[in-house]
């Protein structure tokens, strides 16, 4: 998989400048990098099977030109609210490409899809959802399962857990053939598991599941002669592969699908990725503003930089391990190293980014380097202290 080296990043940010994309003045920009995202792309593209609808999740990158991009490719979009199925349809996402898959849709936004995004896949959360699908539904219905699975998925972003507020048990089987029996409307099935997987051991088992009761649900509808069947299936997002091909790659879990599974003999398949596509592809450089050198030899100088908490949400407010790597632009034969702590401009006491960092000396007007901030940053921009967003550069 390709990968922005630091060298690389120096080119595009001297580029950006000369080209006049980015005033030297700028207190801080976020760069994408268009090419990173069709790397990911066609590596899901080349693993899948070449049928199936990849669905780029919305909420890990937001930024309008980059949905447009997606779409350009060739990809889908998976919105979380109406407002991203709004988002989608802007980036002129063909319906039949859009997945809305919300835990909390109103009436009135599924009245809305039925009648102005006429052929989106919609996946209910819960079978009472289903009394809010309008009769003759436009769509493609999915219901959204929660298999129950063990997996490697931080605490936080585990959504399989007995309590989850997300899909129906699949402890109610008995309930959801049902609800598929009395309500034929429903061709699909869906399940996400969490995010941040590395093992993808339980969405194979999950996956396994749900195929079984699809074709249990089949089978059940041929003997009630109901003239409808599940014949798609949405495995969601979540992992993030390591690579294209080897250990944890995305080749060996599709691999393991084959293998284990029915999935893409028997049904259409539609995936949820978001940061595996979108994590790398980006970089933050803010300028160093101030150093205020520390008087006490125990403590770190401070370096304040443009961005803190309003862009990296989940790196300060959160317990997650998010170490995003770091480089100081140009400062590679910098002799005099010393400690610093990079502190974000929000009026709050946490808002750091770093602590204890051994840097090159620093001063006012650096460049300050974050990679692989793609996904669940700029989507998730705090308001908190009103600052602006930092330029956005894509490339
Ligand atoms: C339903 C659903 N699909 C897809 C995703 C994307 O997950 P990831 O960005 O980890 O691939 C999420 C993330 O929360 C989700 O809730």
């Amino acid at each position: 998989m390709k990968q922005l080296p630091n060298s690389e990043i120096e080119q595009i940010y001297k580029k950006a400048i000369s080209a006049g994309l980015i005033e030297k003045s700028e207190k801080s920009a976020i760069f994408y990098v268009k090419e990173m995202l069709q790397d990911r792309l066609s590596i899901l593209h080349r693993c899948f099977p070449a049928d199936v609808l990849h669905a780029v999740a919305i909420k890990a990158q937001s930024h309008p030109e980059v949905l447009k991009s997606i779409v350009d490719f060739g990809f889908g979009l998976e919105a979380a609210s109406l407002e991203e199925v709004k988002m989608a349809v802007a980036a002129g996402c063909p319906a039949h490409k859009i997945v809305f898959d919300s835990p909390v849709k109103t009436r009135e936004e599924i009245q809305y899809c039925h009648e102005h995004v006429q052929g989106i896949y919609l996946n209910v959360n819960s079978l009472q959802e289903l009394d809010r699908i309008p009769t003759n539904f436009s769509g493609n219905l999915g219901i959204r399962i929660n298999p129950l699975v063990q997996t490697d998925a931080p605490e936080f972003f585990d959504v399989v857990r007995k309590n989850s507020k997300f899909g129906v048990s699949i402890l109610k089987e008995n309930e959801i053939i049902a609800a598929a029996l009395q309500c034929p409307a429903v061709t699909g099935l869906h399940m996400h598991i969490g995010s941040g997987i590395r093992d993808f051991s339980g969405n194979v088992e999950a996956v396994k599941m749900i195929v079984n009761l699809a074709e249990k649900i089949n089978l059940k509808r041929a003997k009630n002669v109901i003239n409808s069947r599940i014949d798609w299936i949405d495995i969601g997002g979540g992992i993030h592969f390591e690579s294209e091909t080897g250990d944890f790659s995305v080749a060996e879990f599709v691999d393991k699908l084959k293998s284990e599974t029915n999935l893409f003999n028997n049904f259409e398949v539609i995936t949820e990725y978001g940061a595996f596509v979108h994590k790398q592809n980006s970089f933050a450089v803010s300028r160093i503003e101030y150093v205020l050198e520390s008087e006490l030899k125990d403590i770190p100088h401070s370096a304040f930089i443009h961005f803190g908490a309003d862009l990296f949400l989940r790196k300060v407010y959160s317990s997650l391990p998010i170490n995003y790597p770091y480089f100081v632009f140009g400062k590679t034969a910098e002799p005099n190293f010393a400690k610093y702590n990079i502190a974000g401009p929000l009026c709050f006491a946490g808002d750091y980014l770093y602590y204890d960092l051994e840097l090159p000396k620093l001063e006012e007007g650096d460049l300050f380097v974050m990679k692989d901030i793609g996904a669940n940053t700029l989507s998730m921009w705090s308001r908190h202290c009103s600052r602006e967003e930092p330029k956005f550069v894509l490339i």
